[in-house]
């Protein structure tokens, strides 16, 4: 193939010139807003290596809620910080936890205005800090965890989840989840699956969010960033097993995962900019190396580049923001 009399600068010309010719652009409908609520705050608690965002009281996660609603979001996706931990988790399954009342709450700011998503996992709620429970020689039992993840599932769909995302990478997941909410009558309650999730040095600033007990780290469940083919087979499990959105974590470290998942998914695909990439555009910027809002619209947009239909980043509000200013 040959243009000889091609020119690709004069596409570049203008700022009109490049809206209209722009091959991706960024909709605040198809952002996810993550966000903390810790039991027993009054005030929202700023997090140190994450400039900007808070672990939310009951007020300030309504309020953010409604903010949400407001800037035409897609979603949001609740993490629960409770007060009190034990080796099985047990504040998940209570129905007056930390998350479960956030997700009731939030239910009633915002009712259906809004996709209301929850993280189905045990990391936050274990004193040891794993997504499951340990057997007997310390290491995470897959299925005696799946059992717990069923209960829990249940318990957000009965609080008002519309989407539940189970992050800790225990085989068999969404299986018995979409098993047991089945069973339980909650048809419509759909699993985003976190199905590539990689073990990575970026979840750094996340622990801090949450008040990770985690002495090690997840290699035994979460997968090898060494690897990209097994990205499918995580990915064709999680399918057949029922999942109704697929998500590949984190996203920048990983857009040729993303780039071969949406290659191939027949179901919308998600990733998850998470905090170690917050954390680090907001540090190079706050030092005046980076231009804060070019960095952040131009890792965003990659992330969208590379085939994600939705993606979860803490500037979601601002950059929803941006794009309602910019129209
Ligand atoms: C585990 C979970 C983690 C994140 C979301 N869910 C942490 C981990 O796997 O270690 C990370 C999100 C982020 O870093 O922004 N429940």
């Amino acid at each position: 193939m040959s243009f000889p009399q091609h020119r690709p600068r004069r596409l570049r010309t203008t700022p009109a010139m490049r809206r209209l010719t722009a091959e991706y652009r960024l909709d605040p409908a198809e952002l996810i807003l993550p966000a903390f609520i810790r039991e027993g705050l009054d005030q929202p608690n700023p997090l140190s290596s994450m400039p900007g965002v808070v672990q939310h009281s009951t007020d300030s996660l309504k309020r953010a809620a409604a903010e949400a609603v407001e800037l035409g979001l897609g979603g949001i996706m609740l993490f629960g910080v409770p007060e009190v931990r034990d080796a099985v988790g047990s504040g998940a399954l209570d129905p007056n936890g930390v998350l479960n009342q956030a997700i009731r709450d939030v239910r009633a700011e915002v009712g259906d205005d809004l996709v209301i998503m929850s993280d189905v996992c045990l990391d936050e709620f274990t004193d040891h800090g794993h997504c499951g429970v340990l057997n007997d020689a310390g290491v995470v039992d897959n299925d005696a965890t799946l059992e717990i993840y069923a209960q829990m599932a249940v318990a957000h769909a009965e609080a008002g989840a519309a989407v539940l995302g189970p992050s800790g990478m225990m085989d068999g997941q969404v299986a018995v989840i979409r098993q047991a909410l089945d069973a339980a009558g909650h048809q419509e309650t759909a699993v985003l699956a976190y199905a590539a999730k990689y073990a990575s040095a970026f979840y750094g600033p996340f622990r801090e969010a949450v008040d990770s007990q985690l002495k090690g780290d997840r290699r035994t469940y979460q997968m090898d960033s060494a690897n990209r083919r097994e990205a499918l087979l995580e990915v064709e499990l999680d399918l057949e097993e029922g999942a109704d959105m697929i998500m590949v974590k984190p996203a920048m470290s990983y857009l040729d995962i993303l780039a071969d998942v949406s290659a191939m998914s027949p179901v919308p695909v998600a990733a998850y900019q998470i905090s170690g990439e917050y954390a680090m555009i907001e540090a190079a910027a706050a030092n005046g190396w980076i231009d804060r809002r070019r960095a952040i619209e131009e890792s965003v947009l990659s992330i969208k580049r590379a085939g994600a239909n939705m993606v979860l980043t803490y500037w979601a509000p601002e950059l929803a923001g941006w794009l309602k200013e910019s129209k």
